[in-house]
């Protein structure tokens, strides 16, 4: 069936190492849209917060390290390059290290406050797939379509394990346990944005799902979204 003219917005929420990420890229090919990985850019906060020794609940430190900070994605055949001040900064942002303090970064009003506005003028001309935590809440609460994804605690550990060993990055099992139950607790915990679902968003769990099979469920309620959208145009 052809892509319809028709460009929507579509938000991906969910937990860490559900299969966000995987999912919005294929998504976005298949529909020939954006895909941005909105946990990128607190990712590359968090590497400059650690390169400058930053201590994050000094408000005013914080304050200037933002004002020196410039984050910039570029998409190099369907994969989004994140930089952080010119330099590449893509490989260095999954480091077990940036996973210990990813999470308190992003509870920071002011870090959230200026990644939200960048990341709304990316969907201006809509035709965009954009994964994170707050998306269909926050940061596109019109999204035309959203999806919220959840997994079993088992599954994602194992998810997170071998796409790190692909990496050659070694992390135990046990520390890749901890450290997703504890991003979870903030994540889900945190005053400003918290992870939730959206009234308006379908679940998906995908634990016993392919990539594949993933892709076909979005696929088609993107399609439907799309022409619901074009008949009331
Ligand atoms: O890849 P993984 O799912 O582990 O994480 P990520 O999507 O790269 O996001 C890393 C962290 O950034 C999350 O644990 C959140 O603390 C934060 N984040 C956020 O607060 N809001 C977003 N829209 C995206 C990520």
């Amino acid at each position: 069936m052809p892509t319809g003219h028709r460009k929507i917005i579509i938000a991906i929420d969910g937990y860490s190492a559900c299969g966000k990420s995987t999912l919005a890229r294929a998504l976005a090919k298949r529909l020939h849209y954006l895909h941005v990985d909105s946990g990128a850019m607190y990712r590359a906060v968090s590497l400059y917060v650690i390169q400058h020794q930053i201590d994050i609940h000094d408000t005013d430190a914080m304050a200037e390290a933002l004002s020196g900070i410039s984050i910039h994605l570029s998409f190099e055949n369907d994969a989004q390059v994140t930089w952080l001040n010119h330099e590449n900064v893509e490989e260095a942002i999954r480091e077990p290290r940036i996973n210990q303090v990813v999470s308190d970064v992003s509870t920071l009003s002011a870090v959230r406050k200026e990644m939200v506005a960048q990341q709304r003028r990316m969907g201006t001309d809509k035709g965009i797939v954009m994964d994170g935590r707050d998306i269909g809440t926050v940061v596109f609460p019109q999204a035309d379509l959203k999806l919220f994804l959840v997994s079993e605690l088992a599954i994602r550990v194992e998810r997170r394990w071998l796409e790190l060993q692909k990496k050659g990055i070694i992390s135990t099992k046990d520390e890749i346990r901890k450290n997703l139950l504890l991003r979870d607790e903030i994540d889900s915990s945190r005053d400003d944005s918290p992870l939730r679902k959206a009234e308006d968003a379908t679940e998906i769990d995908t634990s016993y799902l392919t990539p594949e099979e993933q892709l076909q469920i979005a696929y088609d309620l993107a399609r439907s979204t799309i022409s619901q959208k074009e008949l009331m145009d």
